[in-house]
């Protein structure tokens, strides 16, 4: 059983600081215009649980774009206006910013549709919401603040910890909300409500993730891997059938687990993590696949370039690892040769997630220093030290690139040499290549 704050005006107490003061101003603002304010969703939800939670959404029962053209004026906001959906973001002078919403009824037209949207009261854009406990406002006009407005019993939801959706077409009309549910469910330590669970897996059931665009599946995902413990999501998409609606062949198998495991320990050791975090666990989901299947999920889940290199430069590491681990590749230089034609973040992955010491190893003196390794000599230089321009210029700096790499030379003096040593054996080499030609 969840803690959760005894009323509205308790959890709005729970707040940090500076949204206390933003909701007191804006609750104020909404007086003197005559309108009705709330604060709405995930936010909402998390300080009655008292889980901090910094994305202010508010919802007024008039026109949202004007409400916040009245907060631009008076503190001098910056306002970034959705026409299209009747909503607004400002952004203050001291960078905190919140977002502002029309109260609107939504329809969907068809499954999996954008949905059409009208404005509405407050009730109309809490039944537009995905679960219960995502659909409670408070309200913040000064005489009313704190007042809970909870049509669908959120609240004995979020005291029982249950996920439970608002009415049965919920999954239909939207799909992405299997996801949703399973993701706060398990961030939250929640049950899926028995109904719930029952809608869900029938949806699942019938195709409804078919439905969804690449695009949207792979932002769930992408939502999925941002959270705290993204394993625990994985496994239950798993048990609902989800994942296998993505592609069958996904599953939460003991491989993807151990590379789940692998990448939480650099995640929490935390040493330099990149903004796209996210994409080594997208990674660790679909690594143990085929070439076919990887190849299919690229057309399923339309990602970027970036993420869409590093998924199909999967199997061609894969084949590099077993070089490692047969011994067929022996030197830094030939890891090199053949790790530098992949992307950077799939050698790291390896060099997280590899079950072999060795491989792990290689790729993460590739990732860390090998790839990094310049010369200071350059073609000028060549040309200075008399050998002539051509081709063999590419061939001699490649050389001496692959002999810094393996350790052999530690300045600049010692890559000249090498590089008149390399043209040397590159010009008796033509000249046995080319028999006669010097003897004529
Ligand atoms: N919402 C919905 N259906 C969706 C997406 C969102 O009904 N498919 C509603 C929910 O009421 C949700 C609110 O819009 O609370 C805001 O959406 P979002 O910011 O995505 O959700 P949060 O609940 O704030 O989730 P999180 O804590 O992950 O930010």
């Amino acid at each position: 059983v969840a803690f959760v704050a005894d009323s509205g005006i308790h959890a709005l107490h729970g707040l940090p600081d500076w949204i206390q003061k933003r909701l007191h101003q804006t609750g104020q603002l909404a007086d003197q215009l005559g309108i009705p304010l709330y604060l709405v969703g995930g936010i909402v939800r998390d300080a009655l649980l008292g889980i901090p939670n910094t994305d202010v959404d508010l919802v007024v029962e008039g026109d949202g774009l004007d409400f916040a053209e009245h907060l631009a004026r008076r503190f001098e906001a910056t306002v970034r206006a959705h026409r299209r959906f009747g909503t607004a973001t400002a952004v203050f002078p001291d960078r905190t910013k919140l977002d502002l919403a029309t109260a609107r009824s939504e329809h969907y037209p068809r499954p999996a549709a954008l949905p059409v949207v009208q404005p509405g009261s407050i009730h109309d854009d809490l039944g537009r919401r995905d679960f219960t406990v995502n659909a409670m406002a408070l309200r913040l006009n000064t005489d009313r603040y704190g007042e809970r407005v909870d049509p669908h019993h959120g609240l004995d939801d979020l005291r029982q910890g249950l996920i439970r959706v608002l009415h049965p077409l919920s999954f239909i009309d939207d799909p992405t909300r299997l996801f949703r549910a399973a993701r706060l469910e398990q961030r939250l330590n929640f049950t899926l409500e028995s109904v719930t669970e029952r809608l869900l897996r029938e949806a699942v059931r019938t195709g409804l993730v078919d439905r969804l665009s690449g695009h949207r599946v792979l932002a769930q995902l992408r939502l999925i891997c941002e959270e705290t413990h993204p394993w625990a999501i994985v496994e239950r998409l798993d048990g609902l059938q989800a994942l296998q609606a993505i592609h069958p062949k996904l599953n939460a198998s003991d491989q993807v687990r151990q590379a789940f495991s692998a990448i939480d320990r650099e995640k929490h050791a935390g040493v330099s993590l990149p903004k796209a975090f996210w994409l080594f666990y997208i990674l660790a989901l679909v690594h143990a696949q085929d070439e076919q299947t990887l190849a299919a999920l690229l057309t399923r889940l339309r990602p970027d370039r970036k993420l869409a290199a590093c998924m199909a430069h999967l199997p061609a590491m894969r084949r590099l690892a077993r070089a490692v681990t047969e011994e067929r590749i022996d030197t830094p230089a030939d890891f090199f040769r053949h790790a530098s034609g992949l992307s950077p973040e799939t050698v790291r992955f390896f060099a997280w997630t590899s079950p072999e010491a060795a491989v792990r190893e290689r790729c993460a003196a590739y990732y860390l220093r090998d790839r990094h390794t310049r010369l200071s000599i350059d073609g000028h230089t060549l040309r200075r030290m008399g050998v002539p321009q051509g081709p063999a210029y590419g061939r001699i700096l490649e050389a001496v690139l692959y002999e810094k790499i393996n350790g052999h030379i530690h300045n600049e003096q010692e890559e000249r040499r090498t590089a008149l040593a390399v043209w040397a054996a590159l010009q008796k080499k033509e000249e046995n290549e080319t028999p006669g030609k010097t003897g004529e």
